[in-house]
């Protein structure tokens, strides 16, 4: 390994005692250590406001990697703990902010760390500006080596909050150093969106409207607002998954071919494919988003009761906790295709899919005797199965003119299941070796915001919902379907796609 494949950090992660940081951050920085991609010259300081001693900081990072990890060696977590810090901060108080670089500068002599600076903003948003500022003010970011901010969602709550907390950020960090998470870029299968797309030559001649009836991107989760009704009733699935997590998938299906694999080429697709995207008047936004917010049901075995009785939410809330919609692009590529996206809280299922229809061959010499013959289907499963299926045709044995649709299934966790590593392991590795390619640009949440931001308006205007309007356990209100229905199509049954059972 080069010794950018193991880059030296000293990570100042705000928001250390935090859910975050506990139940991926230290898990993950363990498993990089345990392979080697990090060495003896890291370390971290946590900071948060709590008091905390050395010990009990220590003490909790073992228990987060030990109930994250199955085999953890013992000897090599307590070595790993060793690298760790706890300051306990104001975020206001200048003279904490002091020191913490006389801190930083400690560590960075004792392990070597050469001046490179991770700052890690695991924190509520409204801290992410008065921190950045602080850091520059106080010195934290005057160093010889890099300089980079790792930024949480949500970055913003409409295109206004988002650019207003850039140009803060934009204060004391260049674009180049702002690394803006956004999880799901850092799942395998994500990144293999593109893989699959520009290294076959089966899809890539054919990922048009020439050939693609429609694209479907399904993200449920069975799980509802848990203790997270405050942020989420002020959210709303809308702002929650689509501005940031749909958009990014819908983005990496519709772009062009970067001509390069650099941070920059890739992005700029991702922007062009976003720019092409139709922005709905409010007219249009009624007639392509469906919302949806859970009543009493059940899933699997469990009752849930009304979004409105969940703990923090407003009882005549009108938040959404289900979005549908169909998207539109205004390009070459994919003028007339809709891409079809759905999401939302106690759903049927805990599945991430992605399915690309292809349209129906035009002359159909062969028939299924019990059904009408199957159009063929690339299904990308991205969680909790990692793979792809092709949906095909063949011959039904011993029968002329008759098929039967069979299915071709690869499981990445069945190849791979020891070593497909985290989404968040992925990034933090990433961004130590300067690799912004799975961060949002600026660009791509100004456009994610604008596009989302026309479709929350139209909401509000028009206040009168029939919330709940979707029972907990269900796969969504029945609108969702109807608005496939105009257009003859369906939603795929994504519970019958178990890449497991495929054959
Ligand atoms: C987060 C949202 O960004 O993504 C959560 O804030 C959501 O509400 C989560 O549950 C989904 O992530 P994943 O990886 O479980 O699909």
């Amino acid at each position: 390994m080069n010794n950018n494949q193991r880059p030296t950090a000293l990570i100042m992660l705000f928001g250390a005692t935090g859910d975050l940081a506990n139940r991926k951050l230290y898990p993950s920085l363990y498993r990089l250590y345990k392979k080697g991609k990090i060495t003896e010259r890291f370390a971290v300081i946590g900071v948060a406001r709590r008091p905390l001693t050395q010990e009990q900081f220590k003490s909790n990072i073992k228990d987060s990697v030990l109930s994250a990890i199955k085999d953890v060696d013992e000897a090599q977590l307590d070595t790993f703990v060793t690298h760790f810090t706890y300051h306990s901060h104001d975020v206001s108080n200048k003279s904490s902010y002091a020191e913490l670089k006389a801190l930083a500068e400690e560590m960075d002599a004792e392990y070597g760390l050469e001046g490179n600076r991770l700052f890690y903003l695991a924190m509520a948003p409204e801290f992410f500006g008065p921190i950045t500022q602080h850091l520059k003010a106080e010195g934290l970011t005057d160093t010889n080596g890099y300089k980079r901010v790792i930024i949480e969602k949500p970055f913003g709550t409409d295109y206004e909050t988002a650019e207003k907390l850039n140009n803060m950020i934009r204060a004391s960090f260049e674009e180049e150093e702002i690394y803006r998470i956004d999880h799901y870029l850092g799942k395998e299968m994500v990144q293999n969106i593109e893989v699959i797309r520009f290294s076959n030559m089966m899809f890539e001649p054919l990922w048009n409207n020439r050939y693609i009836s429609n694209i479907q991107i399904t993200s449920s989760e069975t799980l509802g607002v848990e203790e997270r009704g405050r942020y989420y009733d002020k959210s709303g699935a809308l702002k929650d998954m689509v501005q940031n997590h749909m958009l990014q998938m819908v983005a990496l299906l519709a772009m062009e071919p970067p001509i390069k694999l650099t941070t920059d080429e890739v992005r700029s697709e991702k922007v062009r494919a976003l720019r092409s995207l139709r922005n709905y008047s409010e007219e249009e936004v009624l007639k392509n988003f469906v919302r949806g917010q859970y009543g009493e049901g059940t899933v699997g075995d469990t009752v849930v009761a009304d979004y409105r009785k969940e703990p923090m939410v407003d009882p005549n809330s009108n938040t959404e906790t289900f979005v549908a919609g169909r998207l539109k692009f205004d390009n070459f590529r994919w003028a007339g295709v809709p891409f079809y996206i759905r999401t939302g809280k106690s759903m049927a299922a805990k599945s991430t899919k992605i399915v690309v229809q292809f349209k129906d061959i035009p002359m159909n010499l062969y028939y299924n005797p019990t059904e009408e013959l199957s159009p063929n289907l690339l299904v990308i499963h991205i969680q909790p199965d990692e793979g792809v299926t092709l949906h095909l045709n063949v011959r039904k044995s011993g029968q002329k003119g008759l098929t039967t649709p069979i299915r071709l299934s690869y499981s990445n966790k069945s190849v791979d299941r020891m070593n497909t590593p985290e989404a968040y392991e992925k990034l933090m590795y990433d961004c130590m070796r300067g690799d912004a390619t799975n961060f949002t640009h600026w660009d791509e949440v100004a456009l994610s915001w604008k596009f989302v931001d026309s479709i929350s308006k139209a909401w509000k205007e028009k206040s009168d919902t029939d919330f709940p309007n979707y029972k907990a356990g269900t796969m969504g209100p029945k609108k969702a379907d109807d608005l496939l229905a105009e257009d003859g199509n369906e939603w795929w049954p994504i519970e019958d796609f178990d890449i497991e059972t495929c054959s």
